[in-house]
């Protein structure tokens, strides 16, 4: 028997297009669409891009760079991530874009971050004490806007655990 049954919830906005994003939020999910063309994925033959602007104005871009060791690979998230902890150390992420194209050019819908990538999200946010607000399209399509990445992580692990 238990005694409660607790519920996980959260909200996201969904839009559309990339047309009814605010200006600044649309030219971040395009560079995200931009940058894809930067990745490099020859196995995957899928393409992922992520652009961020940080608290501090700069905006920083992560492709996913895979291996022929596959798992040697890294997704773009963490791309960027291990980026902007480089170039701006502890400077919050404010929001990141991530998209993509694929194979038969059909990224009409979004994409969110895999596991491992919402792990390192996670972290980052508590590091920089401060939420990353992700947007997630394709090419085209829907655009989901997530006010914090740690809202796909529920019941996170983090440093707190370990005490
Ligand atoms: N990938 C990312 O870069 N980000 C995601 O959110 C999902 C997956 C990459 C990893 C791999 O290179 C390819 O996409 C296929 O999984």
């Amino acid at each position: 028997m238990h005694t409660h049954t607790q519920r996980y919830h959260f909200d996201f906005e969904e839009y559309n297009s990339i047309h009814e994003l605010l200006p600044n939020d649309a030219q971040l999910l395009k560079k995200a669409q931009e940058v894809t063309a930067m990745a490099y994925a020859p196995y995957s033959k899928f393409h992922v891009g992520a652009a961020a602007i940080l608290s501090n104005g700069e905006i920083i871009t992560g492709t996913n760079q895979e291996n022929a060791s596959f798992p040697a690979g890294t997704c773009a998230e963490r791309s960027l991530l291990t980026t902007a902890a480089t170039l701006f150390p502890n400077v919050p992420i404010h929001t990141m874009a991530i998209s993509y194209h694929n194979h038969n050019g059909t990224s009409n819908s979004p994409i969110s971050p895999c596991g491992i990538c919402r792990q390192a999200l996670a972290e980052y946010e508590t590091r920089t004490h401060q939420g990353i607000r992700l947007i997630l399209g394709g090419q085209e399509g829907k655009v989901f806007v997530i006010p914090r990445a740690t809202m796909l992580l529920p019941l996170v692990f983090t440093a707190e655990d370990m005490k």
